[in-house]
């Protein structure tokens, strides 16, 4: 299946590539830069499929991730028939495409709310989460005398509490992002039946699968009890009634019905926690529910392989019967881990580290934009900023997402060619140095290094769906482990050996392999070179993929 052996890329359109010189990036652009993605040779990165982060049509409060119509593209990115054309012209190249469904939430200037805030009894009345307020009370006039919001759920991009009062309706609205965003009623039988149509639409068009962003905050707690207080948690609350509802499984339930009665499509769900169980349990037991759910925990990791090794484990230890496994280490949210990760000359070398680690553990890869190039944002001032998180938490590093954002840098002419004017936002200063051309044209670069990997991943059915085994002797300095699939005619297995550090490191494989390694890729040894497997010694930060 494609969405298990292949590697998905994330796209955030605004930034990858503008084919109409007005500094945003659109779908015609995404379509110009398909071969580089995947020409079916590996002069491209080779990937599978991608996700791309919303083009429909939206008043850009949170960029894209606030809806105005969800059967139309904005204007920005393009038309239904560019969606089209890239879609068909993905299919060419063997490129499944992922989009993504923003289904908690919608923009206030969504058609439904502008409907539901009008009055308590039109058509969408009941399609948002509307309260009017604890202890409110009712004029002699039938008139509603405002309470007080009527719990303590937060807004995460406002930094105060999520319930907005709408002087028209008289009541108060649930936005647990911006003001923009009102929550959607997910307990409305009519409201869910729209979005199942609207699943099918996507679907009858000939998309691959579904990003649901914010899955598991479909559904509150409907006698809206306030969430305890946690020290455990930025926001200092416990999220028990806002999220991770228990109803909120019949809807993932629902939907992969849906998908399943089309050929081969998928729906990965933003299961938004660091909890691995609780992100495993929106998959059931793999056949029930969803195909996957986001195992964000590489984004939280300190670059240790112990503490590495502890999130796989207990990631893999969370899965139910059937469920598949991903691994992330960058997204559109969070600091690019080519930034978490840096350390000035070596950053490249444990970019090189991570990298193979995602491509050879056992479950589907994402990359991001620009990972592959260590791309990490570089320098924004505060006027730089637009997104309203990395605004209002500006000079903190580690909640800014506009770093993240920063156009993708295909080579070293203005704008590092992703425009001909003014990007929407400044590319990093070092892109004349780091581009797509010039680590195309070195061979030793982390472009080429993610090109061979995938690629050989691509050939090789041990990486792609074998078992894993660690071999926990080596760590916390170095993660090595096996990836074996046997067959009635063969039995592959292959080695693989990370050094984390930046030392250098003896490794004894005598316990675990009888036969000595033959280098398949590795970032200090050619290619076919024999290594013996009871003296092994690894330079700092190498990999080593082999063959035994
Ligand atoms: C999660 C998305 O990943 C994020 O970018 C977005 O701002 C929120 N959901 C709200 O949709």
């Amino acid at each position: 299946m494609w969405w298990k052996n292949g590697v998905i890329y994330q796209i955030y359109p605004r930034s990858f590539m503008d084919s109409n010189g007005d500094g945003i990036g659109d779908l015609k652009g995404i379509t110009q830069k398909l071969d580089y993605l995947n020409d079916g040779t590996p002069n491209s990165l080779g990937v599978d499929a991608i996700w791309i982060s919303p083009f429909f049509k939206s008043p850009m409060k949170d960029f894209g991730y606030d809806i105005s119509d969800y059967r139309d593209i904005d204007s920005m990115f393009g038309t239904i028939e560019d969606f089209k054309e890239l879609l068909s012209e993905a299919h060419k190249r063997n490129i499944h495409i992922i989009i993504d469904m923003v289904l908690n939430h919608t923009s206030d200037q969504h058609p439904w709310f502008i409907e539901s805030r009008l009055s308590r009894d039109n058509t969408k009345a009941d399609w948002y989460i509307w309260h009017s307020g604890k202890n409110a009370k009712t004029g002699e006039d039938g008139e509603i005398i405002r309470g007080k919001r009527p719990n303590n759920w937060f807004a995460q991009f406002e930094l105060k509490n999520a319930w907005w009062y709408d002087p028209d309706r008289k009541q108060f609205y649930l936005g647990t992002f911006t003001r923009h965003q009102p929550e959607l009623n997910w307990r409305n039988q009519e409201l869910r039946e729209e979005m199942y149509d609207l699943a099918r639409y996507w679907l009858d068009i000939g998309v691959d699968g579904f990003r649901l962003d914010v899955i598991n905050w479909f559904i509150k707690d409907d006698q809206f009890r306030s969430n305890p207080y946690s020290l455990k948690s930025i926001d200092l609350q416990k999220h028990i009634y806002d999220r991770n509802r228990p109803e909120t499984i019949e809807i993932c339930r629902d939907l992969r019905k849906i998908t399943d009665s089309y050929h081969e499509r998928m729906m990965v769900g933003e299961v938004f926690t660091d909890n691995a169980e609780l992100a495993s349990e929106y998959c059931g037991d793999g056949t029930d529910a969803l195909h996957m759910a986001f195992n964000f925990n590489f984004l939280f990791q300190p670059w240790r392989a112990d503490k590495i090794y502890d999130s796989i484990i207990k990631w893999y230890d969370s899965l139910k019967g059937e469920s598949w496994p991903n691994f992330t280490f960058s997204n559109h949210d969070n600091l690019r881990h080519s930034y978490r990760y840096r350390k000035g000359e070596d950053t490249t070398a444990r970019c090189k580290v991570a990298a193979a680690l995602l491509m050879t553990l056992r479950g589907t890869p994402f990359i991001y934009y620009g990972e592959e190039l260590g791309m990490t944002g570089g320098r924004l001032r505060r006027k730089d900023m637009k997104d309203p998180l990395s605004y209002r938490t500006y000079p903190l590093k580690r909640f800014c997402r506009d770093m993240a954002r920063t156009p993708m840098q295909w080579d070293s002419s203005a704008n590092s060619g992703f425009s001909g004017v003014k990007p929407w936002l400044p590319v990093d200063s070092n892109f004349k140095s780091n581009n797509v051309s010039v680590q195309e044209a070195d061979p030793d670069s982390l472009l080429n290094f993610y090109k061979k990997l995938i690629w050989l991943r691509k050939q090789s059915v041990p990486m792609q769906s074998g078992d894993i085994k660690f071999y926990q002797e080596y760590l916390p300095g170095v993660l090595v482990f096996q990836r074996e699939a046997v067959n009635q005619t063969s039995n592959q297995k292959l080695i693989i050996l990370l050094n984390f550090t930046e030392s250098r490191v003896n490794i004894n494989l005598s316990s675990h392999i009888r036969n000595d390694l033959k280098v398949l890729l590795g970032t200090h040894r050619s290619d076919e070179q024999i290594c013996i497997s009871d003296g092994l010694e690894l330079n700092k930060y190498e990999v080593l993929i082999g063959l035994c």
